[in-house]
């Protein structure tokens, strides 16, 4: 098994989130106030956690299965999945072989392209302009003006779900400025 997603998909991921914000701008020119009403009819049914949760897929379009996610994936592994709105999110495995209760967006907060994982430095360096975010997405060198966006990590009977992180950013005791 790949320990994590080949290079080539990550553009595909980058073109998702280019037509995540074509569509977020189209749904925007309306009135805002239709947004709300419109997002909880959107979200998926029976998800658990207060509503808004999204089951994390795999490179292939897939449900994953903590379990089998953490056969695949070892001690320190931060591998991109799907996240919520489609977002390109890591998830993350800790030294005790368990999954972070926390995914992290990869999308860099400085102009958005995607930021992988250095393995050897861990921590995510941004290919575009050099942004570095440590391992666990805080940023600690800039141009990026903010920390990576973070999400809850669920599993919801056996899969990872994600659900949106409305609480104090635990890596810099700040209210998070994703939601
Ligand atoms: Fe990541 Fe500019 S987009 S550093």
């Amino acid at each position: 098994q790949a320990a994590s997603i080949p290079a080539d998909r990550v553009p595909d991921m980058e073109k998702r989130k280019l037509m995540n914000l074509l569509l977020l701008g189209a749904l925007s020119l309306p009135t805002a106030g239709m947004l709300v009403p419109y997002g909880a009819f959107l979200a998926p049914p029976g998800g658990g956690g207060g509503g808004g949760g999204t089951i994390a897929k795999d490179a292939l379009g897939n449900d994953i299965i903590a379990e089998e996610w953490l056969k695949t994936h070892g001690p320190g592994d931060r591998t991109l999945s799907q996240g919520l709105k489609g977002d390109p999110t890591y998830l993350v495995v800790e030294n005790d072989k368990t999954l972070a209760p926390y995914g992290i967006n990869a999308v860099c907060t400085h102009l958005g392209c995607v930021v992988p994982f250095n393995t050897a430095e861990k921590k995510f360096i941004c290919p575009c302009h050099g942004s570095q975010y440590n391992n666990q997405g805080r940023v600690v060198r800039g141009p990026a003006p903010l920390s990576l966006a973070l999400a809850h990590a669920d599993i919801d009977e056996g899969k990872v779900l994600f659900v949106p992180w409305t609480e104090t950013d635990f890596r810099t005791g700040e209210a998070p400025w994703w939601s």
